[in-house]
């Protein structure tokens, strides 16, 4: 019987010539590099011919390093088995699993699934599509024709809905999520479900990580479409629902998402995403209206604040500013970033928010969060009202 390390290597020879590797992770590191945490491969075509690109994965930073095919397997066989206790071979056809235990025995894992498309082996990853144009879900929702062709006038959607993948992806990776059942999220707001859909796909077909998807939407008839689509098409793990953001019932959630919901709904699902513990939290905020009329221009900008047109982009930045600033004080990281270019629509801003293992300085973040309203005279806010938080101090 061919022992399991053995066979494993065979396996990853197999799908590297077979060119049906799609990739490779090697964790429980236990060797002498203090931060490195793991390491992720994959086919990459160089301009020298097909390589295999390796990634450090370190504590603060990632490493990456391009090996010939025949020097990158002699190095994995060395890691396999030596400095890492496990390694998981994720092929078009096949996953297979090798763990090491404390005294050195191997057990391997093969999971045969459904074909897969084969990885495109792009170097420039911008230009791999992780959602394909032949997932039947983009045909019922009417972004692809019934041979796969993007629609007329479609061409845009499909572009967001892949670069949302291309912004989740990295997020999901850096976030610790659970891996003893499936990652739970939830999209509110989830309009004809385009981001929704392709959450779930990312899970499912790229990420490979069980996970339980549920869109909530305020309009029942946008909400019956995506059900009876996601029924059809055989999603298992993606439901939806018809409802309001606020009266969704508190329920475990590792990961928030709320795109373009409209004004105050961004607030309420926030919350939602607070209250529940989510590990991860995205949200590109729309129709800023809440603070518009409470803006009071500072001395110094009132001359420029004049202009309709700043005043509602200062109420726009001040928004999403104290949304930041509450999240941190909620005990979350934050980043701000650009989400799709604005020659599709202006709303172009993303906020991701990752749950931090320290306690924050409640006190402090209050008083940031104080100091910014007081300068644009704003009273109240939504997420703040919903977290307790008084903006005016007494
Ligand atoms: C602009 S669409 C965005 C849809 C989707 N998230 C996207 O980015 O493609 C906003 C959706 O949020 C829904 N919505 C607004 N307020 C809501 C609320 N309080 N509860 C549930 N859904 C809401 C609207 O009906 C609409 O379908």
């Amino acid at each position: 019987m061919v022992a399991p390390r053995e066979e494993f290597l065979r396996l990853l020879g197999e799908s590297l010539a077979a060119g049906t590797l799609i990739k490779l992770t090697l964790g429980r590191y236990h060797g002498a590099e203090a931060t490195l945490r793991n390491l992720h491969v994959r086919p990459v075509t160089l301009r020298a011919g097909p390589h295999l690109s390796f990634v450090w994965r370190h504590a603060a930073r990632d490493i990456t390093k391009n090996h010939p095919p025949a020097a990158a397997l002699a190095e994995l066989a060395t890691l396999i088995g030596g400095d890492f206790g496990s390694a998981h071979l994720f092929t078009t056809t096949q996953d297979a699993q090798l763990e090491f235990a404390a005294d050195a025995t191997a057990r391997l894992k093969v999971m045969p699934h459904e074909n897969l498309e084969p990885p495109s082996g792009e170097h420039d990853r911008r230009k791999q599509r992780t959602i394909l144009p032949a997932s039947p879900w983009l045909h019922r929702l009417g972004v692809t024709t019934a041979s796969g062709a993007i629609r007329e006038g479609m061409a845009a959607k499909f572009k967001q809905i892949n670069r949302f993948i291309e912004l989740l992806a990295p997020l999901v990776q850096d976030t610790p999520l659970p891996s003893d059942r499936p990652v739970e999220v939830a999209d509110m707001g989830c309009g004809k479900g385009y981001l929704t859909f392709a959450t779930w796909q990312y899970f499912h077909h790229v990420a490979r990580r069980p996970v339980h998807v549920r869109g909530i939407e305020l309009r029942p008839e946008l909400a019956g479409l995506c059900e009876r689509t996601a029924r059809d098409c055989g999603c298992a793990g993606l439901e939806f629902a018809a409802g309001t953001i606020a009266n969704v019932p508190a329920e475990r959630l590792d990961i928030l998402v709320a795109l373009h919901a409209c004004d105050t709904a961004t607030d309420d699902a926030i919350a939602k995403g607070i209250a529940a513990g989510a590990a991860l939290i995205v949200v590109a905020p729309c129709c800023h209206k809440e603070l518009s009329p409470q803006l009071t221009a500072p001395a110094v900008l009132a001359p420029a604040l004049r202009q309709g047109i700043f005043h509602e982009r200062e109420a726009e930045f001040v928004t999403d500013a104290l949304r930041t600033l509450l999240l941190e004080w909620a005990g979350y990281d934050t980043r701000a970033f650009e989400f799709i270019s604005t020659e599709h629509t202006a709303k172009n801003l993303m906020i991701a928010a990752v749950r931090r293992t320290r306690s924050p300085d409640r006190e402090a973040a209050a008083g940031r969060i104080r100091d910014l309203a007081a300068f644009y005279g704003i009273k109240s806010q939504t997420l703040a009202h919903h977290l307790g938080l008084r903006l005016t101090v007494a």
